[in-house]
């Protein structure tokens, strides 16, 4: 298939790139390399460190032989180029990755507000749009998030998508539907992967567009098969306080000694997935397309939830390393419960990489390598979510130890 990857130049686009073409695919990056500006903006850098798309996509050339290609283009603002791009090459599939993904960085500042809904709104609208015009029936696969659903349950498994409901009608009889599970977001980022939601419901039922949305867990990791094959296709590792994630970040204040930052009580629920399991799922995805006019396909892409706080009691015990517990700068529930259906992609035959399993390799081969290049003063979360919280912060969890040391 040819197959185009918007975003393709990020944590999940590269290796999702890698992957599909390595099992044969024809592969098109589109990215806007807004992500590496934002490192700029920000003063932080990947942990691993990351060569230009160019010449990672060299490497991968001269390493098996078989070409990745790149277009520079916005998707939030170029609307003829990528118009005329997918007129051009008409792909089998899209596998649209291309947004502003993180919940820390969205809620900074009014302006980061309005870039998150700007970019993401506007880079998925404009592909939609486009395809339509465009009469390009090509099955779009995008990556949203399991935040979509919120984290509060009330007891009963979050299903994949759609919720069974009865509405009593005027004559008192019960009447059956599904209906898209209530959105609930818990920031601005969440807000816009809600927003995405009713776009594709929207352009699946008006046009008959195919689409799958895959309503992705906390990605853990960094290899897969294909980045391990050359120092040079190593994939990004965010550690700092806006984009890196959860596990990641205790991962490397594990390797570098600094202490594992837990938010509030740590009582919060999450679900997660291995990144090399997140390009099989994405492939498993692209194998099964929706049919024309059918209503938008949507899996629960993780293999398994826990408490922040129990993760990093499990790697204080591997590593020896301290928890310290901070103000949270979330506005979100202190301790939740979560439980998350996700038997689709399991039947398709995705074996999941358990997390007890990885953790270890994960410290040793990649965040102690690099821990050189870590800059501890960007690994606290200090983005606030309202304004009453911000005092609140502590901007350095390290500083009493740093003082009595000296
Ligand atoms: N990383 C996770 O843990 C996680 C979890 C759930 C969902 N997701 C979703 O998966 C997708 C990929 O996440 P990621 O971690 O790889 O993010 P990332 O920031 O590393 O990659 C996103 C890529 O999209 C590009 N991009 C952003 N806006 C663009 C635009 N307007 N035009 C063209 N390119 C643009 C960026 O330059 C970047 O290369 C995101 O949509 C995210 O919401 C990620």
């Amino acid at each position: 298939m040819k197959i185009a990857i918007l975003g393709g130049d990020g944590f999940v686009g590269w290796p999702t790139a890698l992957h599909l073409s390595d099992a044969g695919h024809d592969i098109h990056i589109l990215d806007n390399l807004s992500r590496r500006w934002i490192d700029t903006e920000l003063g932080v850098q990947s942990l691993t460190p990351m060569d230009s798309i160019q010449e990672r996509t060299r490497i991968w050339h001269a390493e098996t032989g078989r070409r990745i290609h790149f277009k520079l283009i916005d998707l939030a603002r170029d609307y003829e180029l990528l118009k005329n791009w997918l007129a051009e090459h008409r792909p089998d599939a899209i596998v649209h990755f291309a947004e502003q993904r993180a919940a820390p960085y969205s809620m900074k500042s009014d302006r980061h507000k309005n870039y998150t809904v700007n970019n993401n709104v506007n880079a998925t609208h404009n592909l939609l749009n486009a395809m339509v015009e465009l009469d390009l029936d090509a099955h779009l696969v995008h990556l949203g998030t399991m935040g979509v659903y919120g984290y509060s349950t009330v007891g009963a498994a979050i299903p994949e998508g759609y919720l069974p409901v009865g509405i009593e009608t005027m004559d008192g009889e019960t009447v059956s539907q599904e209906i898209l599970y209530p959105s609930n977001p818990g920031s601005i980022y969440h807000m816009t992967k809600c927003l995405d939601q009713l776009l594709f419901q929207f352009y699946a039922r008006n046009d008959g567009l195919r689409i799958t949305d895959l309503h992705q867990g906390i990605v853990w990791g960094t290899h897969t098969e294909q980045t391990r094959r050359h120092p040079q296709l190593i994939n990004r590792f965010d550690y700092d306080g806006d984009y890196g994630t959860v596990l990641n970040r205790f991962l490397i204040q594990a390797a570098i000694g600094y202490p594992l930052t837990v938010h509030g009580t740590g009582g919060q629920t999450r679900a997660f997935i291995h990144i090399q399991d997140s390009v099989r799922c994405i492939e498993l995805a692209l194998k099964t397309p929706p049919a024309r006019g059918s209503r938008v396909e949507i899996f629960n892409q993780m293999t398994e939830t826990h408490r922040v706080r129990d993760l990093a009691e499990m790697i204080a015990r591997m590593t020896g390393s301290e928890i310290a517990w901070l103000p949270n700068p979330r506005k979100e529930a202190a301790e939740n419960e979560l439980v998350v259906r996700n038997e689709k992609f399991l039947a398709l035959g995705l074996d999941p990489i358990r997390l007890e399993d990885g953790l270890l390799s994960e410290i040793v081969d990649v965040a102690k390598k690099f821990a050189y290049r870590i800059d501890r003063s960007r690994v606290p979360a200090v983005s606030a979510w309202t304004k009453e919280i911000a005092p609140l912060i502590n901007h350095d969890p390290e500083g009493k130890r740093l003082k009595s040391a000296s």
